[in-house]
């Protein structure tokens, strides 16, 4: 695997302090991560032998199913004690101030996620795990990279894995390996993992696997138990998107397809897939319909027009993971270029998608730095993790700061008075469309961020069919004669 971080450059905090947080409240934080291991021999001796390091322990990925939190540490170092866990969320972490760090459990226990320098059998273990989701059928998923001391020697020792547990009883449903022709040099999958399914029909599930080291979206089908992998090119990055300023640290970053996540069904029966690479300020939808099918989601027609680019959210609005309420049509994102959270209302500006109809919630350049996961519970809160992960694997956490924090807030209360409000009258899910003067105000007085310094061109085509039929080729390819010449059914690029 090549690693696709390249530091350019080692700066002291130079930027100009924001701290504009008013919405979220810190609600657990930790300096390093403490594991429950089975006993207190056990937490000596790994600690002894190396085989934990508190401060290599990264929280990275968040799920919640009822009031368990799940955290994944992903072995970007060495000494990672646990990859999947969960701690039991109580009510004494609201006041600020107190100690509020839990003990991460490991799941579904702690032998399958023990590993020691010297294991040889991989295929009973969970090595590294980054996103997890949990589906309307109470069933966890997630990807076991299989990747491991990532950031130094990168060993790949089992090829990726998905995994599938029941929650109800913490039994493994399922393990399956994906294909070599699912994966390629550079595979990650790494990015949020969404899984298409409804409560009535947990036999039809999908799962959405970004890759965003090799610029591809992998489809798992639960009833076939068969992936297949999709290209496009709009899961790759942006050239003048990949610089990233993150707790003092410069570097360029050039990662595709990551941030993903699902709208509620719509009418045609299919939801809506909406995609963001990390190294990208744009935002990109396909419906499921056309990943669902792995004939149609490899279809010509398919790549040229069912795939739309809707738009940009302005400078420095890179962001990684995703996460849509349904309920409010609110797309959460996390900004790691600006400490913070922003969001956009996929109902009230279906229909548009710039830096006016995206918006900074919250963003503080202390408590904030390297915003990682969002996460929503039963109780209409969301929930966003911090953990500085750049500087955890550049230079390393200082174990006397605090390095990781999970903030929440209520949902309406984290978006109210901003354009990520659902318009009145429109909760048919019906679209509204708002005057810019209002918009504008919303987002300079609502969030207090203003998001649309620089300007940015406007989006002239959706999909890449619209593109070439207005010419696309920009004069260097032949045009099509009288005659008509057909698209080749193969797209190569
Ligand atoms: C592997 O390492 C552990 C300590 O981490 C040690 O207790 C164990 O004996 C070793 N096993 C083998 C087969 O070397
Ligand atoms: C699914 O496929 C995997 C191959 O990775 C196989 O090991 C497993 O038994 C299959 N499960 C079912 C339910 O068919
Ligand atoms: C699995 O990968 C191999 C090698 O890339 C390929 O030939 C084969 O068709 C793939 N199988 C499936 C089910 O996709
Ligand atoms: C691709 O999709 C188009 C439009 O739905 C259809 O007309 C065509 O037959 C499909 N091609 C293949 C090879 O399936």
């Amino acid at each position: 695997m090549k690693w696709l971080l390249i530091e350019i450059l080692l700066l002291t905090l130079a930027v100009e302090l924001l701290t504009q947080n008013t919405r979220f409240n810190e609600r657990y934080s930790w300096s390093t991560l403490n594991f429950q291991f089975p006993d207190e021999q056990s937490r000596q001796a790994a600690i002894n032998s190396r085989d934990y390091v508190p401060i290599n322990n990264v929280p990275l990925g968040t799920e919640i199913w009822r009031d368990r939190f799940f955290v994944t540490v992903p072995r970007w170092l060495t000494g990672i004690a646990s990859t999947v866990n969960f701690f039991t969320m109580n009510n004494a972490g609201t006041s600020l101030g107190r100690t509020n760090a839990p003990t991460l459990v490991p799941y579904p226990n702690y032998e399958v996620n023990h590993i020691t320098a010297n294991e040889t059998s991989f295929g009973s273990k969970i090595v590294s795990v980054f996103r997890l989701k949990v589906d309307a059928c109470d069933r966890l998923w997630f990807v076991d990279t299989g990747l491991m001391d990532i950031i130094g020697t990168s060993r790949q020792v089992i090829a990726p894995r998905l995994f599938i547990f029941d929650l109800r009883t913490d039994r493994l449903l399922r393990q399956y390996t994906f294909n070599s022709s699912d994966t390629s040099e550079g595979t990650l999958f790494g990015g949020n993992i969404v899984v298409d399914v409804t409560a009535n029909s947990c036999n039809q599930a999908f799962a959405y696997i970004p890759d965003f080291g090799a610029y591809r979206l992998v489809v798992y089908s639960w009833a076939e138990n068969r992936s297949w992998r999709i290209r496009h090119p709009y899961f790759y990055f942006d050239p003048f998107a990949t610089p990233f300023y993150v707790g003092g640290l410069t570097f360029l970053w050039v990662d595709g397809i990551f941030g993903a996540s699902l709208s509620a069904i719509q009418g045609d029966g299919y939801r809506t897939l909406y995609f963001t690479a990390i190294s990208s300020n744009h935002l990109y939808a396909v419906s499921t319909r056309f990943l669902r099918d792995s004939t149609l989601a490899a279809n010509t027609s398919t790549l040229l027009e069912a795939y739309r680019f809707l738009g940009t959210r302005g400078s420095n609005m890179q962001t990684t993971a995703h996460m849509l309420d349904e309920r409010t049509g609110t797309l959460f994102y996390t900004l790691p270029n600006r400490n913070g959270i922003g969001c956009w209302n996929s109902v009230r500006n279906a229909h548009s998608y710039t830096p006016l109809t995206n918006t900074v919630l919250a963003t503080d350049d202390v408590t904030m730095i390297f915003p990682n996961d969002i996460v929503l519970d039963d109780a209409d809160n969301v929930w966003l993790l911090s953990d500085r992960l750049p500087v955890s694997n550049m230079r390393g956490l200082n174990e006397n700061e605090v390095n990781f924090r999970l903030f929440s807030a209520r949902i309406s209360d984290a978006i109210r008075g901003t354009v990520c409000e659902p318009s009145r009258g429109s909760h048919d899910g019906s679209v509204n469309f708002n005057g810019p003067n209002r918009e504008n105000m919303n987002n300079r007085f609502g969030s207090g961020y203003d998001n649309t310094q620089v300007s940015i061109s406007e989006k002239k085509y959706e999909t890449l069919s619209q593109f070439l039929k207005a010419g696309g080729t920009n004069g260097l390819l032949e045009k099509p004669g009288k005659s008509g010449r057909k698209l080749s059914s193969h797209l190569v690029f």
